[in-house]
């Protein structure tokens, strides 16, 4: 389309045209823009400009969410000795892609993955780097359609050992009517005791109110999904059925920062950790 320039030679190197629009924003592409990438169009650049410039902590939430990625899958894979994962909105690869960080730890830690962007199915080979010991899997399915997602992993995963279920930066695009809580608590019911659930999504909280309806304005506008911001009781109640891990529900950048001096209380996101009871 005129006026729309891919910004990547691979983006197209699946051989065919890819049946997406790409007149529109999405998410993980404005992500991936944010995240300093270059698999992105110039709808996502003009969207995450047009957020950038209500809330300039965008680029920073971006990169505070994709640290807090790395810093669970270390606690998770090392402290909680989990060995196998479903990440579900796995997004564009990038550096610290999960089953890497996991691997180091764990090097026979099997990884299933999910996202429904095309762009991200173009670079799944990506994501199935794995090391030998281990295994990695990518399925292309909507996270609101678990049966297809559940039934696909169990060809790598073994549901009767503890999974560690992982929906960072995905939820709120979910709108409540399709019922997010029971999408997770779906998944969490597939899972066994000793599981783990880890998430983050947008909270309304962390914005003032002009900036939050500008912000869903421009979103309104500009972007293919719509976000819904959830309040700390609607993302606790993601968690029914788990015990929080300590420091328990706050924002990406607060949940155990490692040494050094970390940036605090920027990020409009919550996150979380829960182990299944
Ligand atoms: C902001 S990115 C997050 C990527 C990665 N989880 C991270 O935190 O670094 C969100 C991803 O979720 C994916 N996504 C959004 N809604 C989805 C849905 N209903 N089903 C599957 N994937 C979805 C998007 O395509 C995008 O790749």
């Amino acid at each position: 389309m005129k006026g729309i320039e891919m910004t990547t030679d691979e983006a197209d190197s699946t051989g065919g045209p890819l049946p997406f629009d790409t007149s529109r924003a999405h998410q993980a592409r404005i992500y991936d823009y944010l995240l300093g990438g270059k698999d992105n169009y110039a709808a996502d650049r003009a969207a995450a400009e047009a957020a950038l410039k209500i809330y300039p902590e965008w680029a920073f939430t971006a990169r505070a969410n994709r640290a807090f990625l790395g810093r669970v899958v270390r606690y998770l894979a090392g402290e909680a000795g989990i060995r196998q994962f479903l990440d579900i909105g796995t997004g564009i690869p990038t550096a610290g892609n999960l089953h890497q960080v996991a691997q180091q730890i764990g090097p026979e830690t099997r990884v299933v993955y999910v996202d429904y962007d095309p762009v991200v199915l173009a670079h799944a080979r990506a994501l199935l780097t794995s090391g030998e010991a281990g295994a990695t899997e990518y399925i292309d399915a909507d996270l609101r359609d678990t049966g297809t997602i559940l039934a696909q992993a169990t060809q790598l995963l073994d549901f009767s050992q503890p999974v560690a279920v992982t929906l960072i930066a995905i939820l709120h695009a979910i709108p409540d009517s399709d019922n997010p809580h029971a999408i997770v608590a779906s998944l969490m019911d597939a899972v066994p005791s000793g599981s783990y659930l880890a998430l983050s999504c947008l909270g309304p909280e962390f914005l003032d109110p002009e900036a939050l309806r500008e912000t869903q304005d421009v979103n309104g506008r500009l972007i293919q999904q719509q976000m819904t911001w959830r309040n700390r009781e609607q993302v606790a109640r993601f968690f029914d059925g788990t015990d929080l891990v300590e420091p328990g529900l706050v924002r990406v950048e607060e949940w155990r920062p490692e040494p050094g001096p970390g940036d605090t209380e920027r990020s409009p996101l919550w996150c979380g950790v829960g182990r299944k009871r």
